[in-house]
């Protein structure tokens, strides 16, 4: 397992499951992988260092999590040691690595997404090059607006995508591909802003939870016909056949879904609220796909609902802070959460916080609601001085008296 956030600590503990699982190991993980697998100090970006534990653990499959080593070629250094890897290659990755690559694909595969404009005229939307950790988005309804994205935009460089401003319903759709073939994973709802109602600055997302009302079987299953598989087939054409997590994010408009983006991993925090769902063997799918070779895998899925509730640190997005000291997660535990860790270190034997998103609490109920219940109900248990986290997490599923 490459990685080290709430996200790979969710994998961490589905795969964990899997029935033909001997040992976990994790670069670089963090405290809570280190209570199910075994860590090395190996970052993702020392794709070296990977390559070498891979060797020396006697690794059969490598799962990478997050984007910058997929980016890098992790994977690829991985299968020419002999290594079987969930995550595309480098030039696969380029789908979530260049928008203007993304935008390519999708028109040459027939994908409906946004309409590309001449000029960054308001309103519009401008899309920087690179990956940006979400930073190199400007939606502009103004002039004003466009003015000023322009220089920031361009500062980060690259070729510039301007596309026509949409507005409608979010939604991210998430496929298991083995190069040729996509399977669905349920469809999750995350919630970017940092603050209630959707208020404040953009975050890396500060809570999820599935299923996501609107977004059944069949309507996850025909995003998959009309995305997902012309896409991979496209990329397969190109020579560069896409084996990981294809995450494709939405508008929903009158013109029907219109796809803003891809991602080439999980997303973060969505997967900690649909893995817990996942009744089939994580392990077996993810090894599948990793040989090329998805027929006949249909996951299970529980129709419970799941709802992650993040806690950030005092400061975050911006400047975070660190070393401030956690309890309480014994207690949070007691009642049926999971804590997972997205940024914490140990001193000692004591958890401090060691990033901008810190804790993941995740919780199933019989309903939507009523996970969401639990999940407050352990937050409320956690010591976490200055921890910010929204209060409104799912709350749109819960009918409210008048
Ligand atoms: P992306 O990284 O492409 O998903 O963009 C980040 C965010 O910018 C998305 O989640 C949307 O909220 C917004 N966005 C991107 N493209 C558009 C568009 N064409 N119209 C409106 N909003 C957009
Ligand atoms: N939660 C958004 C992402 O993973 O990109």
């Amino acid at each position: 397992m490459v990685g080290s956030g709430g996200r790979e600590h969710a994998l961490a503990r589905a795969l964990a499951r899997g029935s033909s699982l001997e040992e976990l190991h994790a670069a670089p993980g963090n405290p809570g992988i280190a209570r199910i697998g075994r860590c090395h100090p190996v970052r993702g970006e020392d794709i070296e260092g990977l390559v070498d534990l891979c060797r020396t653990a006697r690794i059969d499959l490598a799962v990478v999590g997050p984007e910058a080593p997929l980016v890098a070629g992790a994977a690829d250094a991985l299968r020419r040691s002999g290594v079987a890897v969930f995550g595309p290659g480098a030039a696969a990755a380029r789908i979530e690595g260049s928008k203007s690559y993304a935008k390519g694909v999708m028109e040459a595969a027939g994908v409906a997404t946004p309409r590309r404009l001449d000029e960054a005229t308001a309103p519009c939307v401008l899309k920087a090059d690179g990956l940006a950790g979400g930073k190199g988005v400007f939606v502009c309804p103004t002039p004003a607006d466009v003015d000023a994205a322009l220089p920031r935009a361009r500062a980060i460089g690259g070729a510039l995508v301007v596309e026509e401003l949409l507005e409608g319903v979010e939604r991210s759709v998430f496929a298991v591909c083995d190069g040729e073939r996509a399977v669905p994973l349920p469809a999750a709802q995350d919630y970017k802003r940092l603050g209630d109602g959707d208020r404040g600055p953009n975050t890396g997302g500060m809570g999820a939870y599935s299923p996501v009302p609107g977004m059944t079987e069949r309507e996850i299953e025909a995003v998959l016909e009309t995305v997902h598989r012309p896409v991979l087939a496209e990329l397969a054409r190109r020579g560069t056949p896409f084996v990981g997590l294809l995450y494709a994010g939405l508008m929903l408009t009158e013109r029907g879904p219109l796809v803003l983006e891809f991602n080439c991993r999980f997303g973060d925090p969505e997967t900690q609220a649909i893995l817990p769902r996942l009744e089939s063997d994580l392990l077996e799918l993810l090894t599948a796909a990793a040989g090329g070779d998805l027929r006949g895998q249909e996951p299970a899925v529980s129709s419970r609902g799941a709802v992650t509730v993040v806690l950030a640190s005092r400061g975050y997005p911006d400047a975070t802070e660190a070393g401030v000291v956690i309890d309480g997660l014994e207690d949070a535990e007691r009642l049926g959460a999971v804590v997972l860790h997205a940024g914490t270190a140990l001193r000692g034997d004591t958890i401090v916080s060691a990033g901008g998103r810190v804790l993941n609490v995740t919780a199933l109920g019989a309903t939507v609601a009523e996970a969401r219940a639990r999940a407050y109900d352990a937050v409320e248990c956690i010591d976490f001085p200055g921890a910010q986290y929204r209060r409104d997490i799912a709350l749109e599923t819960v009918d409210v008296p008048a």
